[in-house]
């Protein structure tokens, strides 16, 4: 038998499968799909695929199409299992990581956008696979130091070239169905690619550039590209061109272009087809990645968790025993009450500090590591406040995944005060919600040595409000003997799903009233409120029922106070509708009101970029005062979810900015605030579910972001063309600092900046201490800051850089925050070669007796002399058992000789073979059932089992 052939026959057979389903699929709209589109498909696919594969190995079936109808919540509930299921679940950590590999796949065409190799213009496909597989290993290797952030940050930007392939290339002309995988594989060779001064076009005619490949092209099957440029008209002669208002070269003869990005491009008519090979071909590279990464890993850095994750930053000087106890006590009570269940956190961070050392961090999803790590706490004498408490917070921010929450315990003040600016951008950065279990904090540190000297001022006390409120988090400021009482917070939050429903702090205090929406999927609704003793409220539900402060447990809550905190249970039985909560002080204090549903909503503030792309690209820093604002917004937890309102809401309750809402595909809409004045806003949201169960119409919900949003007059920015740096290597990043009236730079602005420039790792970094634009500069000053990573750095490696600016007065600061990922080289680009040997035939022809047989498969693998080596064998398909013996080949190299034994019952197996820097070699056998038991023995090679898996599950 030729192996060859018979995979030409069984891809062609399920090509044309393949296309017979998607014939079916009504066209979802007319209009073009954008990288971010194909990106979210890709995964949303892929995801379910692979929950599909675990629910079918644990014996519970999951059933849901994998087809252009997918959303992330229903991928969410196919990958829950039944016990999982009864729990409630969110997608949001589903669809923030989907938006950070769609934000990143986008920022390629802003800050890469004159680089051929990373769109495959100008016919680099040697340069633009080179990117793909360099791209696909680095994932590979972030994903292994569990480093999920930066391993979808560098996944984005792979998928954006691989996607351009599709519509800058002729793959599509050339009457390809499939996508073309030598472009994830670096180990095969590019064949038939146009060599440089063949000509590959003719002009366009009229504007018509249906025709304009040379038939030569056509006939040859010859692969090209398109020639771009934004400047200059000139090309190679004889090539084709991009096409389109923003490349040059297309008006050089020939005129025109190829390229299919739009439904209104130059090969605009094939736009569709080109998009749905680039989903596919997408498709292919996460299995690629899945299979070296492992299902579990995998899930991970899509994001797919159900749960949060638990951090703890603490402090160990002497005075913190009993807190340190306490610390112990609640994340037991946590971990022992959740194990086993979907509540479980997904991961657990703890970072310690002191003074003057901080960290290290220790991170691991085994609860036994975690307790463990807590366990060999202990407060050390001789601490002398303040401490590091900054240090040790940045490090829990980024080292804990977006959106997590928080708690730092201390009795002490910051001495590392001056990381407020880079602390700030972090929380605004991560969207992370900072609490403070502050103890003794305005008391004198009795148990300290030295103790009259370490009272914390109000300053001290202050900084960490400052903190608490910007994030969403809460100052609670308790003795040593509340602690305890205290803690429910982290219980609390520790649940699934948990939203936040309202949220307001004031200060300087004053009397006032809040209403919010109790909708019915609210479960478990809790609220604080912090303040001074004095402070008063009273609650009124929705049916007029009132309950007052002095109640402890009434017909609406049951209230438990310690310290500064006041913790409401509240009791909200079918009183649904408008709740009114009524503060009475005129201190500071703040109000949160909490519950849990799978209706939340995930948002980015973005900026629209032009080009050959238009799309959304995310921004960073704060937004200009005065100016646009967009938020791209999606609501999670059911497709039946709409957005309603959007609104910014500033912190003194004073101003209220409505933006405008436009729907912009793949469940997102676009927010649109015109002029957004200073200030600090809360994003909120209001929306209608029309699915619910329940009831028989819809429920109108509100939900509020944690993170303040705040406008700035400074503008910031850095410009990153690569993120990937060497271990060993220095680089080198300039940055630009500007001023803003109303959101326009102010050409005549000066001033001088305290720069802040921080990195997570304590890499060396050197920056100008201050940055100053003087007069008739233009209103812009630049600088550059340089980072050394250090040659022992692991592959990768996350390496978090903050580069901050605040002005003179102290009053406003603006920053970027860079993600670096440190990779090295990767000189192993061969994939480990998985051959069957032999597979026995021994099942007998009749399925029905299929069960008293065992049939059995041997395999050869090896990732030959020169490789990295093989480091894990693993079954991809089939519910066999399997044993691997190593033996040495006849050039020495390792051979592994896997013999696989399953039930006659179950015939088909895949097996893969991953090497040390993740390349995949998959081998297997499927019986093709149909044919009346006929066998067929063949080493695939990966993207056909990609294939495959779509079509046989
Ligand atoms: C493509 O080639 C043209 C001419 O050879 C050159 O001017 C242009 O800068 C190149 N485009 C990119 C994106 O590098
Ligand atoms: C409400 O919280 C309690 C623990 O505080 C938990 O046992 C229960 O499952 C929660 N309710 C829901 C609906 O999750
Ligand atoms: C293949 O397997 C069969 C049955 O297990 C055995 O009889 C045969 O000798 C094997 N052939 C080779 C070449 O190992
Ligand atoms: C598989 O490995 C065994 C053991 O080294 C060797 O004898 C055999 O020839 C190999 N078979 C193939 C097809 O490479
Ligand atoms: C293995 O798979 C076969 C067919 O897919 C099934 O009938 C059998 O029950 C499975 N065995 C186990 C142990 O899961």
């Amino acid at each position: 038998m030729t192996t060859r052939h018979t995979v030409q026959l069984l891809v062609a057979v399920v090509l044309s499968v393949l296309c017979l389903v998607q014939s079916f699929q009504p066209l979802i709209s007319r209009k073009s799909r954008t990288h971010r589109e194909i990106t979210q498909a890709a995964i949303l696919r892929k995801t379910a695929d692979v929950c599909r594969d675990i629910a079918a190995s644990e014996g519970w079936s999951t059933s849901v199409a994998v087809d252009d109808s997918l959303s992330a919540s229903k991928v969410q509930k196919a990958c829950s299992s039944p016990t999982t299921a009864a729990f409630l679940l969110s997608s949001v950590t589903y669809q923030s990581a989907i938006a950070s590999i769609y934000f990143s796949n986008a920022m390629v065409d802003t800050v890469s956008t004159l680089k051929q190799e990373h769109h495959f213009d100008n016919e680099t496909f040697k340069a633009g696979r080179d990117l793909i597989t360099a791209g696909v290993a680095a994932v590979k290797a972030s994903v292994k130091q569990e480093e999920y952030m930066a391993g979808r940050w560098i996944l984005g930007r792979v998928c954006h070239t691989l996607q351009d392939f599709y519509s800058h290339s002729n793959w599509v002309e050339l009457g390809n169905t499939a996508p073309y995988s030598a472009l994830i594989k670096p180990d095969q060779p590019l064949e038939n690619l146009a060599d440089p001064v063949t000509p590959t076009c003719r002009g366009c005619v009229g504007g018509d550039c249906s025709n304009n490949l040379l038939p030569e092209v056509l006939k040859k099957r010859l692969l090209t590209s398109g020639y771009f440029s934004m400047f200059s008209s000139s090309k190679p002669a004889g090539k084709c061109s991009h096409g389109g208002p923003f490349d040059r070269t297309s008006e050089q003869d020939p005129v025109g272009g190829i390229s299919k990005d739009e439904v209104q491009s130059s090969h605009g008519s094939l736009h569709l087809k080109a998009a749905d090979l680039a989903v596919r071909a997408t498709v292919e590279l996460l299995e690629d990645i899945r299979v070296a990464a492992g299902d579990k890993h995998f899930l991970r850095l899509m994001g797919l968790s159900h749960s949060s994750v638990l951090c703890i930053v603490i402090d160990t000087t002497g005075s913190m025993s009993d807190d340190i106890a306490e610390a112990k006590r609640v994340s037991f009570e946590i971990i022992d009450g959740k194990r086993g269940t979907p509540q479980e956190p997904s991961a657990y961070i703890l970072v310690p500090f002191n003074d003057p050392s901080f960290g290290p961090v220790i991170r691991t999803t085994d609860a036994d590591v975690f307790k463990n790590s807590i366990n060999k706490l202990h407060a050390r004498d001789g601490g002398d406040a303040p401490e590091m408490s900054l240090s040790a917070l940045q490090l829990a921010l980024t080292a804990a995944p977006p959106s997590s929450e928080i708690f730092v315990f201390t009795d002490a003040a910051a001495k590392d005060f001056h990381l407020k600016s880079t602390i700030t951008a972090l929380i605004e950065s991560t969207k992370s919600v900072v609490s403070f279990m502050l103890t003794d904090a305005l008391a004198s540190r009795r148990r300290r040595k030295r103790s009259s000297a370490n009272k914390m001022s109000q300053a001290d006390v202050q900084l960490y409000r400052d903190l608490a409120e910007a994030s969403g988090g809460q100052a609670i400021e308790v003795t040593k003997s509340e602690l305890s009482q205290a803690t429910t917070v982290i219980k609390d939050l520790s649940l699934s799903a948990v939203v936040t429903v309202f949220q307001v702090a004031r200060n300087p205090g004053r009397p006032e009233k809040f209403t919010f929406t109790v909708d019915g999927s609210l479960r478990n609704l809790t609220a604080y409120i912090t303040g001074t003793s004095s402070l008063t409220f009273s609650l009124t539900s929705s049916k007029g029922i009132s309950q007052s402060s002095s109640q402890p447990s009434g017909p609406l809550a049951s209230l438990t106070t310690a310290g500064n905190l006041r913790r409401l249970s509240l009791i909200t039985d079918s009183q649904s509708g408008s709740w009114e909560i009524s503060v009475n002080s005129n201190d500071p204090y703040s109000v949160k009101v909490i519950g849990q549903s799978s209706s939340n909503f995930i948002y980015n503030l973005v900026e629209a970029h032009e080009g050959a792309h238009r799309d959304f690209s995310l921004k960073e820093g704060r937004p200009l005062s005065g100016g646009k604002a967009k938020l791209l917004v999606s609501a999670t937890g059911s497709d039946t979810v709409k957005v309603t309102e959007v609104t910014l809401i500033d912190s003194f309750g004073t101003k209220e900015v409505k933006g405008s809402l436009q729907p912009v595909g793949s469940d997102n809409v676009l927010v649109t605030f015109s002029a957004v004045p200073a200030g600090q806003f809360v994003v909120c949201l209001k929306g209608e579910d029309s699915g619910s169960t329940s009831t028989s119409t819809s429920i109108s919900f509100q939900r509020q972001a944690s993170t303040h949003i705040k406008t700035s007059s400074i503008l910031v920015t850095a410009q990153v063309s690569n993120t990937n740096v060497e271990p060993g290597s220095t680089i080198s990043i300039p940055f630009t600092v500007a001023t803003a009236i109303n959101g326009v730079i102010d050409d005549s602005g000066t001033g001088t900046f305290k720069m802040q420039v921080s990195n997570d790792r304590g890499y060396r970094s050197t920056s100008p201490p201050a940055i100053t634009i003087a007069a008739r500069s233009g209103g812009k000053a630049d600088g550059t800051v340089t980072l050394t990573v250090p040659a022992s750095a692991a592959s990768g490696t996350e390496v978090i850089l903050t580069i901050a600016a605040e002005n003179a007065a102290a009053a406003d600061i603006n920053y970027v925050v860079l993600r670096f990922s440190v990779v090295a080289k990767v000189t192993d680009i061969t994939s480990p070669v998985c051959q069957v040997v032999n597979a026995s035939n021994t099942c007998p022809s009749s399925p029905s007796l299929c069960a008293s047989s065992q049939w059995e498969l041997i395999a050869n693998l090896t990732d030959g002399i020169d490789g990295t080596g093989i480091e894990r064998v693993t079954i991809l398909r089939g519910n066999g058992t399997l044993t691997t013996g190593t033996v040495a080949g006849a050039r020495g190299e390792n051979i592994i000789v896997a013999t696989y034994r399953a039930s006659c019952c179950s015939q088909n197996v895949l097996l893969a073979a991953v090497d040390r820097v993740g390349n995949v070699g998959v081998c297997g056998r499927e019986t093709a059932t149909s044919t009346g038991g006929h066998t067929l023995s063949l080493s695939f090679s990966l993207w056909i089992s990609g294939v495959i898996f779509l079509l046989l599950t």
